[in-house]
């Protein structure tokens, strides 16, 4: 698949076919993400394939965050149901992959450089996802339970969470949401 044409065409999927995600499809993602670039070449990346019952403790977390914040059941929005929905059950993906960088309190400067390498991995984790005809939703809202994510992985004091993805074949077509200013003109200062 042309490289840009994944780019304009990923979207954040919220639904999910039921489907098993083959080993070996799941491994080419986390290659992909594997070639990133890094700050200091350190790699700083981890990824955590929830799946079975790990993957139910992580969304009945995240329906519980989400539920905590709504109205009682019958006094919800329709729009607020249906996010309870997708928050409980992760829009039904087989699977959710959990990026890790390491934790290093009181040097903010290589906390950016973890954080960005992190990031460029999963960006790569996302279009490779796309090419392979599988669905990702780059999230961090479920990170206000960090510490309980943290329990349920058994994630070691040293790292912490910088974001997760359901990962499925997609069980909706999602319509683009327009990029602001897209022609650039604000977003884009040439010098010289
Ligand atoms: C850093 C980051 C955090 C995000 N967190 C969430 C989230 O917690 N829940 C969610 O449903 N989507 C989340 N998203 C997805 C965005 O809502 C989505 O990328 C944006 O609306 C554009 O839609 P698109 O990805 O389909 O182009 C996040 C995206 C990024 C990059």
């Amino acid at each position: 698949m042309d490289l840009y044409q994944a780019i304009r065409e990923r979207r954040s999927i919220r639904k999910y076919k039921p489907d098993p995600v083959p080993e070996a499809v799941v491994l080419r993602v986390l290659d992909a993400a594997n070639w990133a670039p890094s700050g200091v070449n350190l790699q700083q990346w981890k990824f955590y394939v929830v799946a079975g019952g790990k993957r139910d403790q992580i969304a009945a977390s995240y329906g519980r965050m989400t539920e905590q914040n709504y109205p009682p059941a019958g006094k919800r929005t329709e729009q607020q149901e249906t996010f309870l929905q997708w928050a409980k059950t992760y829009g039904g993906a087989p699977l959710i992959i959990v990026a890790t960088m390491p934790r290093e309190e009181l040097q903010p400067r290589r906390h950016k450089m973890h954080l960005e390498s992190v990031a460029a991995a999963f960006q790569n984790l996302l279009l490779a996802a796309y090419a392979e005809g599988l669905g990702t939703c780059w999230m961090t809202g479920p990170l206000a339970d960090e510490a309980n994510l943290g329990t349920i992985l058994n994630l070691p004091a040293n790292e912490e969470i910088v974001a997760l993805t359901p990962l499925g074949y997609p069980d909706q077509v999602v319509q683009e949401k327009p990029r602001h200013d897209q022609h650039l003109r604000e977003k884009v200062v040439w010098l010289e």
